[in-house]
């Protein structure tokens, strides 16, 4: 089909262009008749050029032109000339295009929803158009973003003596951590690949194999429960080095992010980013990953709590447990039902209730105030710092749990009061370090790593392995910006012994050890350089450039949180003769 090949784009014109004859290509954002004028806003991804086809200058163009609707594509050559009624907002607003011809490249159907930004539409419906969804202006702008911190990560990490190496994405199922996305065989019959987790062993082979510096911009795979800040395919900047400590990966991450920020954002960064113990951040802010754009710190009140008549508390702490508190400033004024709709949040992360104190004029109540005995209430609040107005909550509980109901807690009142707004578009940076080696998972009965099973115990805890592994300690370094994990690494095991030991801890019999990770065993005993690394959040990083908190935001064509993919209708059945080729039948549905 023929058309006129713009000559300039859509975003382009300013008043240097006047008088000059253009050809421009894109799609109608919006048609205004004026009896006489029409008036056509003309689209593409650098912006909106207004278009006036004015009966007066070309009498016919105006009924050619009859069909035109919102979406169709065009091209139209004219005259630039100053606009008699400037548009300040956009930056072609001071010129237009008076048309001289116009031809329709295609036609539009009417689109399910308009292509404008702050539209509230329901997501489900742009997934399912997800083409038409792109269209919008704010959501190009982070592709856009994306596409920038693709090009420095190439460019730093180029710059600072890394090779790029891509690795396999059908791999061997070694299930830690999520689970594994399966692929069957059809040469191997009964045999399944995996996709990635993450490239973790393969890039500890590279520097086996004397890579020295490894980076991968790589897709990774995880079959686990989503949410807002997680997909099920999604991006890694994978990083690996030889002959280095944690503060080499610390300090080179640092300058990473400093010049991603320096370059999308234009701020400047303030580096070296300050370091909390696990620890310190669950102590204090209830969250491995706590967002201290704000303070509302815990407060660990199990010292009064010990000997409290309130037998929940004082039971709590005999039992080896603890009381966390929170002083939410000024929420005294919450109504029941706010207060009922808060101790049904603390339930969902594992709290059996919401113990609360309120102080009003002078005078204590609450859920528990009746069985404080003596001066008990007003000690309590003496020592969270209670005023008029204040309301306290209490999460007796196992010292993580009650941490982790508390850090709950504290997000949805920083929600609630307006704080998480008020620090909306600033940014904070830190580390989270010395992350416990282990954790034990209820799930599983028995212990699991809590970064990976390849992370490095810190030298002062390796005595720990053999005597009280529990309390040892990782070299593992989380990256925390705004409350949101952005990348996470550690040093590695980088002996064949200790790893051995390692597998020995998590409950893997030799066998199953040396049949699952075999080959990293043997790997370990051909002369291994001690090694770390860390994997950056490639989409989440994106989400924080972006100023979203919605991931799918930034990642071109997304699955719902029900890991489905609405506009192609994946996850979806194959046919009998493609299981049969891969040695499978089709599901019993009768079952
Ligand atoms: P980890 O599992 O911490 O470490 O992952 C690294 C970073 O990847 C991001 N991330 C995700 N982003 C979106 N959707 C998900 N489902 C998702 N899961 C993780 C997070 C996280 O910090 N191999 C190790 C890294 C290492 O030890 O070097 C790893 O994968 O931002």
């Amino acid at each position: 089909m023929h058309f006129e090949k713009r000559t300039t784009n859509c975003g382009h014109l300013r008043p240097s262009d006047a008088d000059t004859t253009v050809t421009l290509n894109g799609w109608v954002n919006a048609r205004r008749d004026y009896g006489g004028v029409i008036f056509i806003d003309l689209r593409d991804r650098y912006g909106v050029t207004q278009v006036v086809v004015d009966s007066a200058h070309t009498p016919e163009l105006a009924s050619s032109i009859d069909a035109v609707r919102s979406e169709y594509v065009l091209w139209v050559k004219g005259r630039v000339r100053m606009r008699e009624n400037p548009n300040p907002k956009i930056p072609t607003g001071l010129v237009e295009l008076l048309a001289d011809e116009i031809g329709i490249i295609n036609a539009a159907d009417v689109t399910p929803f308009e292509i404008v930004d702050d539209l509230g539409t329901n997501e489900e419906l742009r997934l399912t158009y997800r083409y038409l969804d792109l269209r919008r202006p704010a959501l190009q702008k982070n592709f856009l973003v994306r596409n920038k911190l693709y090009q420095i990560t190439h460019r730093f990490f180029e710059q600072e003596g890394f090779i790029e190496v891509e690795t396999p994405v059908l791999t061997k199922s070694t299930p830690e951590g999520a689970r594994d996305f399966l692929v069957p065989s059809r040469m191997n019959k009964g045999r399944f690949y995996a996709l990635p987790q993450s490239p973790q062993l393969f890039k500890q082979l590279l520097m086996v194999s004397g890579f020295d510096k490894y980076m991968q911009i790589v897709k990774c795979f995880r079959d686990e429960d989503l949410r807002a800040d997680r997909q099920p395919e999604f991006t890694q900047i994978d990083v690996e080095m030889s002959y280095v400590t944690q503060e080499d990966i610390l300090a080179l991450t640092e300058r990473f992010i400093a010049m991603a920020w320096k370059e999308i954002l234009g701020t400047d960064v303030p580096v070296p980013f300050p370091r909390m113990s696990f620890h310190d951040a669950l102590n204090r802010f209830g969250s491995d990953k706590p967002d201290i754009r704000y303070g509302l710190e815990l407060q660990n009140v199990s010292t009064l709590a010990k000997d409290s008549s309130f037998s929940i508390f004082s039971s709590t702490v005999a039992e080896g447990g603890v009381v966390m508190a929170l002083n939410a400033k000024a929420c005294g004024s919450f109504s029941r039902k706010q207060i009922d709709e808060l101790t049904e949040h603390a339930k969902k992360y594992g709290a059996k209730g919401l113990p609360w104190l309120k102080m009003a004029d002078g005078e204590i109540s609450g859920s528990f105030a009746k069985q404080l005995a003596g001066d008990e209430a007003a000690r309590l609040c003496g020592e969270l710092g209670a005023e008029n107005g204040d309301l306290l909550l209490f999460f007796p509980g196992e010292w993580e749990r009650a941490c982790t109901i508390g850090g709950a807690l504290r997000t949805e009142i920083a929600k609630r009061c307006g704080i998480l707004s008020q620090v909306s578009k600033s940014y904070s940076f830190h580390w989270v370090v010395e992350f416990p080696l282990l954790e034990y998972s209820e799930e599983e009965s028995r212990w699991i790593a809590r970064h990976h099973p390849f992370t490095a115990p810190m030298t002062d805890d390796v005595h720990l392995l053999h005597s009280d592994p529990t309390h040892a300690r990782a070299v593992a370094h989380d990256l925390v910006i705004n409350g949101y994990e952005a990348a996470g690494g550690s040093i590695r095991i980088h002996t064949n012994d200790v790893q051995q030991r390692m597998f020995d801890l998590l409950g893997f019999e030799r066998e199953d050890a040396e049949q699952k990770f075999g080959f990293l065993l043997n790997a370990l005993r051909f002369g291994a350089p001690p090694h770390g690394g860390i994997a950056f959040g490639f989409d989440r990083l994106v989400m924080l450039l972006c100023g979203t908190e919605n991931i799918r935001d930034v990642i071109a064509f997304p699955k719902t949180t029900s890991g489905l993919s609405l506009m192609d209708g994946c996850p979806s059945g194959v046919d009998e003769r493609q299981l049969a080729e891969v040695g499978m039948r089709p599901l019993d549905t009768r079952q």
